[in-house]
């Protein structure tokens, strides 16, 4: 359907993407009707959306790093702030000037981050792995676009034992809501995103720790862990990150309200 059609249904369509809350009404209108191929999946998807679900479930598609990342329905929505954490595994990666770099996004969601990283700095080997079969679907479509395999289960347990010392970048956006805080998430966060993408225990921190501690195992000398975090939680990620003999250092965002808490493997 053209984006252009019918300044008529464009208005409707605001309006009542409007009185549904939508802040940025008239940008997603747009996006709806340049996405939608009949007025009648047109009309499924702005009711879809002011219902509440997700703009980028019901595109289809979220933006990531200027990529267009699909995101299934029921999938974690890669998040803006998480592009930091991008761009600092962009700046590792490079500094470290291996011919390829031996990349893993654990937790990986619908792959963004670690398609992200393969795609600015080319040259990677990429593998990806989370716990949830329809991440894990979504996933393979994305990780497929820059030759990255894409594994299910719970950590590092389904990686490849080939890989153990041999990992240069490792992403780990995990859940990190500390569980008596998901209900004061935002209502398409909570309805529409699973709690295993969410929420990160007690203190958040669950997984996170878990992924600090097997680390090691699977870092390169010099290799790097990079794990994002609230800037609240970020002084005990770090002790857990030390405990495991990894040398942490916090960096944050202000403009993305970003914290990565950042792990080098010596030698
Ligand atoms: C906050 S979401 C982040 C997804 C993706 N990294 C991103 O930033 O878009 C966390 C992801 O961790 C996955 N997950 C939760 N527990 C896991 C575990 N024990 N092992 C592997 N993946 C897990 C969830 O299924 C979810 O996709």
């Amino acid at each position: 359907m053209p984006a252009s059609a019918s300044p008529h249904t464009r208005s409707a369509i605001v309006t009542r993407l409007r009185a549904a809350g939508c802040v940025f009404a008239e940008d997603e209108a747009q996006l709806l009707m340049s996405a939608a191929a009949t007025p009648a999946e047109l009309s499924t998807m702005v009711s879809r959306r002011a219902a509440g679900e997700p703009l980028e479930h019901v595109l289809g598609w979220a933006e990531f790093c200027g990529l267009r990342i699909a995101v299934d329905p029921g999938v974690f929505v890669p998040r803006r702030r998480s592009e930091f954490l991008v761009s600092q595994a962009v700046t590792l990666a490079r500094q470290a000037a291996r011919p390829r770099t031996v990349a893993v996004d654990l937790c990986c969601g619908s792959g963004a981050l670690g398609v992200a990283l393969a795609t600015v700095v080319g040259q990677v080997e990429l593998h990806a792995a989370d716990l949830d079969p329809a991440a894990v679907r979504c996933a393979r479509r994305n990780v497929a676009d820059v030759g990255g395999r894409v594994y299910e289960g719970d950590l590092f347990e389904p990686l490849p034992g080939t890989l153990r010392g041999r990992v240069a970048i490792l992403i780990a956006n995990a859940p990190y809501v500390p569980t008596e805080e998901v209900g004061l998430l935002p209502p398409e966060a909570r309805m529409h995103e699973p709690r295993m993408a969410l929420d990160g225990g007690a203190d958040g921190l669950d997984i996170l720790r878990r992924v600090a501690a097997a680390a090691p195992l699977w870092l390169a000398p010099g290799g790097h862990l990079l794990a994002e975090t609230s800037e609240r939680q970020a002084p005990r990620l770090t002790e857990a990150v030390a405990r495991s003999a990894l040398t942490p250092r916090v960096v944050r965002s202000a403009e993305l309200n970003a914290t990565v808490v950042l792990a080098c493997r010596g030698g």
